[in-house]
């Protein structure tokens, strides 16, 4: 029988983990033919949380799910982790300055990203979802010197879904005949979907709908969808951030032609190197490559420069507090 995959999930015991961890158990992270061993990571007083979906997942009887392992030591959770999903993170409280949540999160990111130098298999690919999250995945990076750069990534992927949904309601058409959808730079509200790329049908998606509707409407919407889920459902999106963590992992194991995912930038399309920006990107021999040769006009330059920009100065920020 094959080896089983271990997979790690921090904040194993939060709204995201439980949306995630029955999925994972059941063969949609990896395939249906691939048995994982689970490592919930929680902080000491939601370890009896995480025991409690544990014991869920004991009744599912998975027959990929080969061992589930609790614990509130990073260096446990990560020995020999082939595949780490970071999902705990510590959320923006009223009146918190940004720099004490970069501080908080370099807290809990920069030990994580140690005990994953340290202990987790060679072949380690790390998803950091909390937020901020591509900021959060350079601090873990710049603490596993050992680990090659690459494999710490940060999920622009339920943005990247977002824009596929919104986009194929406008048009109604079905989501499958969406090709080539980019979000760029930072998961936030400076977040770029960006239809000059896209097509539907085989076409252009942003000559299929008015200049008015992509630039006041659908960016918008798509940036701010996060907040609209929180408005609505009094708690944050959990299903759809499980669904795209899934997504792209699952995209990064077993390949694709063409999806979004933050990845330390190369230099490619004017975002400097090192910061972990989301690109076009497609995924070959288990690796993630920037898409290369696309023509980017004015109304997407301004925009991407924004939002990279801000990923610059929460750089800065997290280097001025030497958290990297
Ligand atoms: P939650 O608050 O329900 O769960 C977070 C869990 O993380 C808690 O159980 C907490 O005990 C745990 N945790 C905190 N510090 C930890 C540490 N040092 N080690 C291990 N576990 C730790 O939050 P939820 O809704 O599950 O969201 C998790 C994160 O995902 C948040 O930062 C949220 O902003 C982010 N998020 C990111 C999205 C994206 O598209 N990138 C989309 C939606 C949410």
């Amino acid at each position: 029988a094959q080896t089983p995959v271990k997979v790690t999930v921090t904040g194993a015991a939060g709204q995201i983990g439980y949306a995630l961890l029955f999925r994972i158990a059941s063969g949609q992270l990896l395939g249906a033919d691939v048995p994982v061993k689970l490592s919930l990571l929680e902080v000491p007083q939601a370890v009896k949380a995480a025991e409690g979906t544990a014991m869920e997942l004991d009744d599912c009887a998975f027959p990929l799910l080969s061992g589930i392992e609790i614990t509130d030591d990073p260096n446990v959770a990560f020995a020999g982790a082939n595949v780490a999903l970071l999902v705990g993170a510590m959320p923006r409280k009223a009146g918190m300055e940004r720099g004490d949540l970069l501080e908080a999160n370099g807290g809990i990111f920069g030990p994580q990203g140690k005990a994953i130098n340290d202990n987790a298999a060679d072949d380690i690919r790390v998803l950091v979802v909390g937020n901020p999250a591509n900021t959060n995945a350079l601090i873990a990076q710049q603490h596993a010197p050992d680990v090659p750069a690459e494999r710490f990534t940060a999920m622009t992927r339920l943005d990247h879904n977002r824009a596929l949904s919104q986009l194929a309601a406008k048009l109604q058409v079905p989501v499958t005949e969406i090709k080539k959808m980019t979000i760029w730079g930072n998961h936030s509200a400076t977040q770029y979907p960006d239809l000059f790329h896209a097509e539907v049908g085989g076409k252009i998606a942003a000559e299929q709908v008015d200049e008015a509707w992509l630039r006041d409407t659908f960016i918008p919407t798509v940036a701010k969808r996060g907040a609209a889920i929180i408005e609505a459902r009094g708690a944050s999106s959990a299903a759809s951030a499980a669904n795209a963590a899934i997504d792209h992992v699952f995209d990064w194991v077993n390949g694709t032609e063409w999806t979004s995912a933050a990845i330390p930038s190369d230099g490619s399309y004017g975002v400097p190197e090192g910061i972990i920006s989301s690109f076009p990107v497609a995924s070959r021999g288990g690796r993630w490559e920037i898409i290369q040769g696309l023509e980017i006009d004015a109304f997407s330059r301004e925009r991407i420069d924004a939002s990279v920009r801000e990923l610059v100065e929460e750089r800065d920020a997290v280097r001025a507090l030497g958290l990297i």
